[in-house]
């Protein structure tokens, strides 16, 4: 057996976001988001599933942490509910929002457990998106006041900071393709969430900066990675298109104040642009301290420009072992967008700030859930990490998705990624196998193979 070690520090974390493990969804005053909503369309999530109760960790989360450490994790990735803090989006101060954070991070912090705290992971004020949501300009403005509620806050306790949470999601998944909330599909909508989230991330940067926020900041996108499916130039284009909608359409502005010029061209053909005001560019482009990655498929395609995404790739079925959810199992991939961010935007630390896999193994007779099929998953792109390591990427940390099973968004309560099962009945965990493997990778540092 062989030992593949961690550099010395390394952090070992799981992740979870305030709409899919919280509940208590009109609790200490707050106010509704466009989840709320969006789950109360009919036909948008699966059986009609919705954030309320979830898994309760607004009433759980001191034994949730207990949890955490037992798991021997070092930091614990979450997000603030905007609709806790400024429940409208742009009115009153909510303290008990606050409160509960507060207590959050100390109860984190008195187990040993760096708090990574995420601003913005998908829950909109509906007030907000009643006035245009993030098309409208005006939400940046609204966001940034939310956001120094949160700095002032936790200030001193919270050293990781990410802006927002898989910016792609915010804009296309829910606003050009429609299957997140608010559910539109407008090209043009989908640019100008893009951009104006953008903008927000880099006003933010700037703020903590003013502030004088202690800390590290960065920003959670995600990504894939797509291969040609030939050698064909045609393939290689629409390969790197699809790639680049994924990941450098955000990742670029943000490491160099530029959007790529290729994609924006495509966009122009498709009767989209970015509306870019003086001083746009530069503001997103404010240094960050790491950048956050999120990471769980990627396949192969070709150019089909009648049965092709807006860029004209098609997935090519390659008979790849897939997750209970569908998607692609490609650990190289990971390899590959680590390696492909040092190589286009230098030496930035990089957090893994998601990574995991769906499967929806039940507890056996004997009560104990055998999801070795999540252990192989996992093992597989922790290998890639470390051989990225290897090859001179700066990762500094990883954070499984997720803690615990919670409300896959459109997925409702169908699909799990937790390494602790939930029974959504008695709100009871269970530790899987999972939770044992990497509870022993986050005390030893090292895996074996
Ligand atoms: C990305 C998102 O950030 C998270 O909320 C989601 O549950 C996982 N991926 C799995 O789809």
């Amino acid at each position: 057996m062989a030992i593949v070690q961690f550099p010395n520090g390394f952090v070992w974390g799981a992740a979870t976001a305030a709409f899919q493990v919280e509940g208590a969804y009109r609790e200490d005053g707050r106010g509704l988001s466009i989840w709320d909503t969006f789950c109360r369309t009919p036909g948008k999530v699966w059986e009609g599933d919705n954030g309320d109760v979830a898994c309760d960790m607004y009433h759980r989360y001191k034994d949730d942490v207990k949890l955490m450490k037992d798991l021997g994790i070092t930091s614990y990735r979450f997000s603030v509910a905007w609709p806790r803090i400024i429940p409208d989006g742009s009115g009153e101060i909510n303290p008990k929002g606050i409160e509960f954070y507060r207590n959050l991070v100390d109860e984190l912090l008195a187990h040993g457990i760096e708090p990574m705290l995420t601003l913005y992971h998908w829950d909109l004020p509906q007030a907000l998106q009643d006035r245009g949501g993030w098309a409208n300009r005006e939400t940046i403005d609204h966001f940034l006041k939310y956001v120094e509620t949160v700095f002032k806050a936790l200030d001193g306790k919270v050293k990781l900071w990410a802006t927002f949470n898989e910016p792609w999601c915010i804009s296309f998944l829910s606003n050009y393709i429609g299957a997140h909330a608010p559910g539109l599909r407008d090209l043009q909508t989908a640019i100008d969430v893009a951009h104006n989230v953008l903008v927000a991330h880099g006003k933010t940067v700037r703020l903590f900066r003013e502030l004088g926020i202690k800390g590290e900041i960065g920003i959670a996108p995600n990504t894939e990675w797509m291969e040609p499916f030939s050698d064909r130039e045609e393939d290689v284009e629409a390969a790197w298109r699809r790639r680049g909608w994924l990941n450098e359409w955000f990742l670029r502005p943000v490491m160099t104040g530029q959007y790529p010029e290729k994609l924006v061209q495509w966009f122009e053909k498709l009767g989209g642009k970015p509306k870019i005001e003086p001083g746009d560019m530069e503001l997103i482009g404010s240094k960050i301290d790491f950048l956050g990655i999120n990471y769980y498929t990627g396949g192969i395609g070709r150019y089909n420009p009648e049965e092709g995404d807006i860029f004209g790739f098609q997935e090519v079925p390659m008979g790849w072992e897939k997750t209970d959810i569908g998607w692609n199992i490609y650990p190289q991939g990971l390899y590959n967008v680590l390696t492909y961010i040092k190589r286009e935007f230098g030496d930035i630390p990089i957090y893994i700030t998601e990574n995991g896999a769906c499967y929806n193994d039940e507890p056996g007779a004997d009560g104990r859930v055998r999801d070795q099929r999540r252990i192989e998953y996992l093992k597989k792109h922790v290998l890639q990490v470390a051989r990225a390591i290897e090859s001179g990427v700066n990762v500094k940390g990883y954070y499984t998705w997720s803690l615990m099973d919670n409300f896959e968004w459109a997925y409702g309560y169908s699909m799990r990624f937790g390494i602790l099962y939930v029974d959504y009945e008695t709100q009871q965990r269970i530790k899987k196998d999972s939770f044992r493997w990497y509870r022993k990778l986050a005390r030893n540092n090292y895996i074996e193979v």
